[in-house]
């Protein structure tokens, strides 16, 4: 139990997200001690990005989303540490989670960061980057969010850029510096090795363009 205390001795809200129901939107802005825009990484592996990028940006709430238990229990243990309120986890398949769980127009950022590339042709299906995938990530953005991009696999952001592309909705943007410098587990060890991160970002229309947005059917 000493993991879940913070530095002045009070007990925080718990880190990681039991779910009451796997039919019911979750209330995901409830989850947080304070009302505030909510980004959610799939699939955060370690939590390396989240808690360094949380740290920078107390005035943001944050959700990590990984179905490793020992992997989230690690982001459990990391967030009271460093004393961040910000910052819940949910060990949950992604997708799952954004075509069935989150509200519509409840997230100002998806970030996807070195998904498991799946290198065989037979196992692609299992991308979490595929032609569903703008259309999951558009039912849950608010207009005008982002999804942030990043892998080391050359035919994998091919398939990023590719369905991306595909998608009416969503516009190629940039991803701001300050967010770029923040690594994640698997890059810094990658870019150790020399491999480069590709990487991109798409924003989500402005308009009352949500109302036109198909994703597939539940
Ligand atoms: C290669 S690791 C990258 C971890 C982290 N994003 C990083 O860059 O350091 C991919 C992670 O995504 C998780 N993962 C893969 N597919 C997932 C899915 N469909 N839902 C939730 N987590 C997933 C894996 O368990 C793994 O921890």
């Amino acid at each position: 139990m000493a993991d879940t205390q913070d530095p002045h001795g009070s007990v925080p809200a718990q880190v990681l997200v039991r779910l009451t129901s796997i039919v019911e939107p979750l209330a995901v802005a409830s989850l947080f001690e304070h009302p505030a825009p909510i980004e959610v990484e799939l699939g955060s592996g370690d939590g390396g990005f989240l808690v360094r990028y949380a740290r920078l940006h107390p005035e943001r709430n944050f959700l990590g989303v990984e179905r490793l238990l020992g992997r989230i229990r690690k982001l459990e243990r990391k967030a009271p540490r460093l004393g961040l309120t910000n910052l819940r986890g949910l060990r949950l398949e992604a997708a799952y989670l954004l075509r069935h769980l989150l509200p519509p127009a409840s997230i100002h950022a998806v970030h996807v960061y070195f998904p498991d590339p799946w290198p065989k042709k037979r196992h692609r299906a299992r991308r979490l980057v595929n032609p569903d995938f703008p259309g999951l990530a558009a039912r849950v953005l608010v207009p005008d969010g982002h999804v942030f991009l990043r892998t080391d696999d050359a035919d994998y952001f091919a398939q990023m850029q590719d369905v991306f592309g595909a998608s009416s909705v969503f516009s190629p943007a940039d991803t701001p510096g300050e967010l770029a410098d923040v690594l994640t587990d698997f890059e810094a060890e990658f870019a150790a090795q020399g491999r480069p991160t590709r990487r991109a970002a798409w924003r989500l229309a402005p308009s009352n363009a949500q109302t036109s947005i198909t994703g597939p059917p539940p």
